[in-house]
Order: C-alpha cells, then sequence, then structure tokens
C-alpha cells in the first residue's frame, strides 16, 4: 500500500472514531459474540497482562479489563488518535483503573518483548498494512507460552449485514475491482488464509474457529441503514458519489433486499467469523 493510500485509511479510521463511539451501545451488543469468541480461543482469564491490537471504540479491550480483574492489566492499541481518545474517555466513565494506552500500528510495536500473556484483535487483523510483519510483532511481545487470536468476518456471502448492503449499492456506484489482499472488510474471509499468514509469521499450532452467529438487536431498519451508512468509511465514500437524485431509490432498495432480516421489531442477520488463533512456542 502505498503512503497516501495508508493516510487515507486512517483518516477514514479517524472519521469512523465518532460514529463507533455514537453507535457504541448497539456495536457492543451485535458484536459481543465475536468478543466472546475471541475471549475463549486466547484462553484469557484472571491475572492476565492481555494486548488488544486495533482497539478501536475499545472492544475487546473494555471486556477483557473486567475478565483479568485488578491483579491482571489490558494494552490498548490503536494508530488513530480518534479511537484511542474515545476508548478513554469511555474506560473513565466507567471507573476502568487497568487499561493503558498506547498509540501505534501493529507493524511497530514499542514494547518489549514477552510483555504480555495474550494478544488478540477484534475485526483489525484484515486493514493491517502488512499482516505478517504485524503478527511476528504481536508473538514477539507475548510470553513463550503466550497465545494470539484474531477474528475477521467470514465470507461475504455468509454475511448479510454487509452484503446486502453493499450489493445494492454497487449497482449504482461503479466500484474499481479490488487491488489484491488490500486492507478490507473481507480479506481474510477466505478459509485457510489468516492461517497461512500467521504461521508464516511464526506461529505454532495455528488453528482456525468458524463462529455462526446471529447480529441481532431490537431496531428498526430506518436505524440499521443509519448506522450502517456512517460507520462504514467505504460505505460512506459510496454514499458521496451517488447522486442526490439515486439516494432515495437505493435506499428503498436496500429496505427491500433486508425487509426479511426485521422481523416484528428485531433486525437478526446469520453472520459469520473467523477466529484463527496461534502459539508462540509448540507444545
Ligand atoms: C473495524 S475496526 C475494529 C475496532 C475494534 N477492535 C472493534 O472490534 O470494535 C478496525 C480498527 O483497526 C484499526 N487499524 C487500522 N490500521 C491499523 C494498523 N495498522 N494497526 C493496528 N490497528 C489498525 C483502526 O483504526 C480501527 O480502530
Amino acid at each position: 500500500m502505498t503512503p497516501e493510500k495508508q493516510k487515507k485509511a486512517l483518516d477514514s479510521w479517524q472519521t469512523s472514531a465518532r460514529y463507533w463511539d455514537k453507535y457504541r451501545a448497539l456495536i457492543a451488543q451485535i458484536f459481543a459474540p465475536l468478543t466472546s469468541g475471541l475471549v475463549d480461543e486466547a484462553r484469557i482469564k484472571t491475572g492476565q497482562r492481555v494486548l488488544d491490537i486495533g482497539g478501536g471504540t475499545g472492544e475487546p479491550a473494555l471486556t477483557i479489563c473486567s475478565i483479568v480483574g485488578p491483579t491482571g492489566s489490558v494494552m490498548y492499541t490503536d494508530p488513530v488518535a480518534g479511537m484511542l481518545e474515545t476508548t478513554q474517555t469511555e474506560a473513565a466513565r466507567r471507573g476502568v483503573t487497568n487499561i493503558h494506552f498506547t498509540q501505534c500500528s501493529a507493524d511497530e510495536l514499542p514494547f518489549a518483548d514477552r510483555s504480555f500473556d495474550a494478544a488478540v484483535g477484534r475485526l483489525s487483523a484484515m486493514f493491517l498494512v502488512d499482516p505478517v510483519k504485524a503478527l511476528r510483532e504481536a508473538l514477539r511481545v507475548i510470553a513463550e507460552d503466550g497465545i494470539v487470536s484474531f477474528v475477521v468476518w467470514g465470507p461475504k456471502e455468509a454475511n448479510p449485514f454487509f452484503s446486502a448492503v453493499t450489493d445494492v449499492i454497487d449497482r449504482f456506484v461503479e466500484v474499481p475491482p479490488p487491488e489484491p489482499d488490500a486492507p478490507e472488510t473481507f480479506r481474510f474471509a477466505a478459509p485457510g488464509k489468516l492461517v497461512r499468514v500467521l504461521e508464516n509469521a511464526g506461529a505454532k499450532n495455528v488453528i482456525e474457529r468458524r463462529l455462526n452467529f446471529q447480529i441481532e438487536a431490537p431496531i428498526s431498519f430506518e436505524q440499521f441503514w443509519q448506522l450502517r451508512t456512517e460507520m462504514s468509511g467505504t460505505l460512506r465514500d459510496k454514499m458521496v458519489r451517488l447522486m442526490p437524485t439515486e439516494r432515495p431509490t437505493v435506499k428503498h432498495a436496500v429496505a427491500d433486499a433486508v425487509r426479511r432480516y426485521f422481523v416484528s421489531g428485531t433486525m437478526s442477520f446469520a453472520a459469520q467469523a473467523l477466529i484463527v488463533s496461534g502459539r508462540k512456542s509448540a507444545g
């Protein structure tokens, strides 16, 4: 990725920070199964020191703070100032004291070797500039018996929460063919792809687990539309490229496409994620 593209991507996350913060409670609810799956796979427990890579508006860091308790701690990291600031504010609001913050990219972690018991990332691995380098860094900073675990989205077709919207919008906006392996939501959707990256980074006993769950919340289509078109940088860009006269047509077509996922005042999309974990040392 060129430095200009990297800067553009981080600027987009900076804008996203305000919307992820705005929908904090709803996002926490709909993506909670990802956090639980990640915590289970990384075997997070009381007293551990855990590194969160690409912590965004604070998950899984804030959940893990309550699991590791006062004898443990979480190091939240993200390269985007806006993300870090919203999480600091939220942690202070909740009175969380076992969290620390470092603004950094996963490519260069400013921590000594073996500083943590585990390193985790929820929905961040796919946006890493150089995933092998970043995962090598994650392995460097965990203990010899430490675990790294990342959760990423499974295939687009298994995730209508995303595809039902983009499939419609892409009929109206010309979309350039994606560059191979570009940082994007479904970069690691192919089973085995993130496994190979983690193995190339030097991890041992790498395993991949498929997580099927429901993205569920008591919200209307209107609230869903607002959430999706605000929280995603890609969708925000596409919406801007629509002609103003096209926007109501697109929204109407999306409403038709997702109608079956909204029943009796509840949104419920089937979803699929992959949790990929590995150890620093075999055995
Ligand atoms: C989809 S968000 C996920 C945030 C959070 N973990 C969650 O699940 O709510 C992706 C996050 O990856 C971060 N990110 C982007 N590039 C990164 C990099 N090079 N290193 C670490 N994190 C990065 C973004 O700033 C953003 O906060």
